[in-house]
C-alpha cells in the first residue's frame, strides 16, 4: 500500500476523517490498478474516482466552514480551487502521455503529497474550529 491512513492524520471531525481515509483509499486504488497491469480504462475510472470524490470532500468542507463562520474560509477555499486545477492538469498528462507506471508514480505521488500536507495543516485547524463550536 503507498499511503496508509494513521493517527497522524485524525482532525477528530468523524465525517472530515471518513472522507480522508476514502481518498487515500482512492489514492491506494490508482496505485494498486497499475501495479496490477489493469488496463487503461479501468486505470482511468480509479483516476476519475478521485476526482470527483476530492471535489465533493472539498465541498463539504467548504459548506462546514461557511456553516460556523470560520474566518479562513477564503483562504482555505482557494486552496481548494488552486489543488482541483492542479489535478486536472496531472490528469490531463496521464490522459496525453498514457496511464504508465512511471506516469502514475508521478501523478498520485503530487496529490497524495498536498492531500497529507493540507490534512495535517489546514484540515486540522478548520476541524478544530469547527469541533470548538460544537459542530460535527
Ligand atoms: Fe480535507
Ligand atoms: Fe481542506
Amino acid at each position: 500500500m503507498a499511503y496508509e491512513w494513521d493517527s497522524s492524520l485524525e482532525t477528530g471531525h468523524e465525517k472530515i476523517d471518513n472522507q480522508h481515509k476514502q481518498l487515500i483509499a482512492a489514492l491506494n486504488n490508482i496505485v494498486s490498478a497499475s501495479a496490477e497491469g489493469k488496463g487503461k480504462e479501468e486505470i482511468f475510472k480509479t483516476v476519475e474516482f478521485l476526482t470527483g470524490y476530492t471535489v465533493m470532500h472539498f465541498s463539504t468542507e467548504e459548506k462546514l466552514q461557511v456553516q460556523y463562520d470560520y474566518p479562513d474560509y477564503l483562504v482555505h477555499k482557494r486552496y481548494h480551487d488552486e489543488f482541483k486545477i492542479t489535478v486536472g492538469e496531472l490528469t490531463g498528462r496521464l490522459v496525453r502521455e498514457g496511464p504508465t507506471e512511471e506516469m502514475i508514480g508521478i501523478v498520485t505521488n503530487a496529490i497524495g503529497e498536498w492531500l497529507l500536507n493540507h490534512i495535517k495543516g489546514d484540515d486540522f485547524r478548520m476541524a478544530a474550529f469547527v469541533k470548538a463550536k460544537g459542530g460535527n
